[in-house]
């Protein structure tokens, strides 16, 4: 054939490619999720192989496996008793509370880790939502953004770096913002869950806090996997209410939503690679009909060339295992 242009010159040779490689994927990309429980043991989480609910001595371990490969941002998930949740979910705002406790004893240890913290009553509400449920069943959103103010102050006082709303209330990201400066934490980072979907991909990590909805479903405050505008005006409203950083949750069934956001603004941009995610690939790994490290790698990779600077995963310790040659 009489072609003048063979794309395949390109990828000729090992060090060509390397060279023409437009996306690099590095421990320094990840944000490792962990479940944390009161418990003298680890609980493995049948949905989710490989995790389980940490016992304060698991979390130190695992957090020390991960540093090891480079990865030094965590974010914590709290399994709360039963007991202590109520409806208004004022467990969030326990100075002596796990979540307090566990970010000073981390911070003891190392003080150069990043700690990432949750901002949602969800794991301490009786009614397991986001926000405070009314009688009727709605979705309290500006009494709730209260207590969330109060929750994360009580998270910047234990020593997080970075709080992060996934809650979808209206208005939370500049009411944290105030509520931080108010108190002296201008440092304190806001990571913003700007469109984050009411997504079937969450099963697993219901699973893992015991905190799927006790009735109803989170569509009105969660966003419907059916729209991208209106991801935009998310973006468009955390950017002026002085978000640090947007994330797009879940991530790889939403890259065009992560691509949109990449082009409209020019925050960081993060993207959750949620548990149902971890669970397909960790499934079909399990059962030999892929091959684990490749596929996981690729996924990770695919979602930083759709824009994502950093990802929230579960792989994150395996993956930097990968990327490091500390794992075959
Ligand atoms: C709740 C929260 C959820 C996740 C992170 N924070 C679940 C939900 O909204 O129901 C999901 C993470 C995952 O599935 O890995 N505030």
């Amino acid at each position: 054939m009489n072609l003048l242009q063979r794309p395949r010159r390109n990828r000729k040779h090992p060090a060509i490619r390397a060279f023409v490689r437009e996306t690099t994927l590095g421990p320094e990309h990840f944000i490792y999720p962990l479940f944390i429980h009161a418990g003298d043991d680890d609980e493995p989480i049948a949905s989710m192989p490989g995790c389980a609910r940490l016992s304060r001595k698991g979390l130190l371990a695992e957090v020390e496996a991960a540093r090891a490969v480079g990865v030094n941002l965590v974010a914590l998930f709290p399994a709360v008793a039963e007991a202590l949740k109520t409806s208004d979910g004022r467990e969030a705002w326990n100075p002596n509370g796990l979540i307090p406790e566990t970010i000073k004893a981390l911070k003891d240890r190392w003080p150069d880790l990043v700690i990432v913290t949750d901002v949602a009553l969800d794991p301490y509400n009786s009614d397991g939502h986001d926000g405070i449920v009314a009688p009727d069943g709605r979705i309290l959103n500006d009494e709730t953004v209260e207590a969330l103010c109060a929750q994360a102050l009580c998270q910047a006082h234990a020593g997080a770096d970075i709080v992060a709303p996934s809650d979808m209330m209206d208005g939370r990201v500049q009411a944290l913002r105030e509520a931080l400066d108010g108190e002296g934490f201008t440092d304190a980072s806001i990571l913003a869950y700007t469109a984050k979907y009411a997504s079937a991909f969450y099963g697993p990590f219901r699973d893992a806090l015991d905190s799927a909805p006790k009735s109803g479903d989170k569509k009105t405050y969660q966003m419907d996997p059916a729209n991208a505008r209106e991801a935009l005006r998310e973006a468009e409203l955390d950017e002026v209410e002085g978000a640090d950083i947007l994330m797009v949750k879940p991530a790889g069934p939403y890259l065009d939503i992560l691509a949109a956001l990449r082009r409209a603004s020019n925050l960081p941009l993060a993207a959750y690679q949620v548990s149902g995610e971890y669970a397909m690939l960790k499934a079909a790994s399990e059962r030999g009909w892929l091959d684990e490290k490749r596929v996981v790698l690729e996924s990770l990779l695919g979602i930083r060339r759709a824009g994502a600077d950093v990802i929230f995963t579960y792989f994150a310790r395996q993956a930097a295992e990968w990327l490091t040659g500390a794992r075959k």
